[in-house]
């Protein structure tokens, strides 16, 4: 029996995050309406900021990345057809199927090292489609989360869009953290947007929003993913008590993520040499810091039990993700306690 930890520090994701005291006044006191006849004032500036940031023309606020990313593909697409995705992605990992549950599409998936597949490789698997169903999208995932947070270099992003236009299919960017990217590049969003046709941005990952994401693209593709954000059940209406704290997520949370890509990489460089852990340092780019071990499981309840929570992604990697309601001393506490359940395990 251990006994109980000093403190819990919770790294399971970055979606653990509270909203902080402005965001709870800002939803009390959001103008609202029915967003649904498109009529909730806050919801509609949220979706013309973002918008904006991303460089794209119209937004469409969701509930969840996942639906994002759904009403996108749905959007794009006909029944029957194949997208072309990178290994590992969310989109086909993670989503419980729906790509082919909701619209009738098939995953192919192209080798991803470290999260970036080769534009050749991308080309490699356009399918014409006379015998064959044919290639009807290509996605991409940056960051990169089942590769460890990992950023898609722009030159990549734009080398895979000119594989997608030259097979003549959209283009679309699960870019649940794209704002972690523009930050790991140095760039503004709209920078890592621009490839794409259409992009999916979580509100309630670094950003801190309790609830939410927008997809943004062409106003056609928008007024489409609307008609599929009704029928996956995901038309809110009086919403602007939830775009009133994303819009504050929006606003004041990318100025931030240095901090968490900072402490990422501190825990990542004091976990170095842990008993039994492999960490890759090169793939510590953003807020995210995989271990490999041998019972990623097990190790999980063990580090429960010295006071950090964490997420198995797999049977041999935990994964521990910085967020907004940690301080340098919270991860300071984390990295000794995960050396310690190291220490104990290898024991
Ligand atoms: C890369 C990526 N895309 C999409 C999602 C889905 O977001 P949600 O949990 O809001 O559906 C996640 C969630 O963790 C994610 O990591």
């Amino acid at each position: 029996m251990h006994p109980a930890p000093p403190r819990t520090v919770d790294l399971r994701s970055d979606t653990v995050t509270k909203p902080s005291p402005a965001m709870r006044r800002a939803m009390a006191e959001a103008e609202v309406g029915d967003d649904v006849y498109g009529e909730d004032p806050t919801v509609l500036r949220l979706e013309a900021l973002t918008a904006e940031l991303a460089g794209k023309e119209a937004g469409l606020f969701v509930p969840s990345g996942t639906m994002g990313n759904q009403v996108a593909l749905a959007a794009h697409t006909t029944r029957g057809v194949e997208v072309i995705a990178p290994e590992g992605a969310h989109v086909y990992e993670y989503e419980l199927g729906s790509m082919a549950v909701l619209a009738g599409l098939m995953p192919r998936l192209v080798p991803a090292p470290g999260g970036v597949p080769d534009p050749e490789a991308v080309r490699g698997a356009v399918s014409p489609g006379r015998h064959q169903a044919p290639t009807g999208l290509v996605v991409l995932e940056n960051t990169h989360n089942k590769a460890g947070g990992t950023v898609v270099p722009l030159a990549v992003a734009t080398a895979i869009g000119d594989v997608a236009r030259a097979a003549g299919v959209p283009y679309h960017l699960d870019g649940a953290r794209a704002w972690n990217a523009a930050e790991a590049l140095g760039v503004p969003l709209a920078i890592v947007c621009a490839p794409f046709d259409s992009v999916s941005l979580c509100l309630s990952k670094g950003l801190g929003a309790p609830v939410g994401s927008v997809l943004v693209g062409a106003r056609a593709l928008i007024d489409e993913a609307h008609r599929y954000r009704k029928m996956y059940g995901g038309g809110m209406r009086q919403a602007g008590v939830l775009a009133a704290a994303g819009l504050i997520a929006v606003r004041e949370g990318p100025a931030r993520l240095g901090d968490d890509h900072r402490r990422a990489r501190a825990l990542a460089q004091a976990l170095d040499g842990a008993p039994g852990v492999a960490i890759d340092q090169g793939r510590v780019q953003t807020n995210m810091v995989y271990l490999e071990i041998a019972d990623a499981r097990g190790f999980v309840v063990e580090l429960e039990a010295h006071g950090v929570k964490a997420n198995a992604m797999g049977a041999r990697a935990v994964r521990l993700v910085t967020h907004l309601d940690l301080d340098d001393d919270d991860v300071a506490f984390a990295a000794q306690a995960v050396r310690a359940a190291a220490e104990a395990w290898a024991a």
